[in-house]
């Protein structure tokens, strides 16, 4: 499932962490990847120790833990801190696959990447090129959000970046262990949830709206791991 998740930062937000991101140093991306992502992979990054991106990243997880849509949506069960990137002069990142096991830092416990986020911290008008691909079974879907919103996307896809050729795209991007594994059953989780959250609005509660809010908790019952 692809998921457009308007509005994680606001406008003041996204100032505050430009702010302090266009005046750091960024190092070579191709540190935190392996090799086939090393060979494809042309942007920089914020070192995953930086003391500026554990600060921001800490902002990003706050907004996210007040954010209803992202947790019914990715169903977190661990997140790893938020990464930061930067795209200019042609810098794009080529097709690959996220690692599927990565290291809490600190921790060093495994966390299984279920979930991938993109969270956008340009205007779209600032630069060219940079679009996110993903593809699906559905094809190839583009994606460049207003700066504040985020995509979430299942971490099993073929996705890149392409060149960014006027200005510089930057974002923040993590990845999230989900308590529901398989993307076609936290689909239908989150179809489910926002089918009975619209309905509520709508009805109130009645008797029906109970027994499918109990069916909703006896399938995640059946399906999370924790
Ligand atoms: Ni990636």
């Amino acid at each position: 499932m692809l998921l457009h998740i308007p509005g994680v930062l606001d406008r003041e937000q996204v100032a505050a962490m430009r702010a302090r991101l266009d005046t750091t140093g960024w190092v070579d991306g191709r540190t935190t990847v392996g090799a086939q992502g090393a060979q494809v992979k042309r942007n920089r990054q914020l070192g995953d120790t930086s003391p500026l991106a554990i600060e921001l990243g800490q902002v990003i997880l706050t907004a996210l833990a007040n954010h209803p849509l992202f947790f019914a949506a990715a169903l977190p069960l661990r997140t790893i801190p938020p990464l930061f990137n930067s795209y200019a002069g042609g810098e794009h990142y080529g097709a690959h696959v996220d690692g599927a096991m990565r290291r809490l830092p600190g921790s060093g416990a495994w966390v299984r990447t279920d979930v991938s986020s993109t969270l956008f911290l340009s205007a779209p008008e600032d630069y060219d090129g940079g679009e996110l691909i993903i593809t699906d079974v559905y094809g190839e879907h583009e994606v460049k959000l207003p700066a504040g919103d985020l995509i979430l996307y299942p971490s099993t896809s073929i996705h890149r970046v392409e060149p960014v050729t006027r200005g510089a795209r930057v974002c923040s991007f993590f990845w999230t262990q989900s308590m529901v594994r398989d993307d076609l059953r936290r689909a239908m989780l989150f179809e489910l949830d926002q089918n009975i959250q619209s309905l509520r609005a709508r009805l109130g509660d009645c008797p029906e709206l109970v027994g499918l809010t109990g069916h909703y908790h006896n399938l995640l019952r059946q399906w999370s791991e924790a």
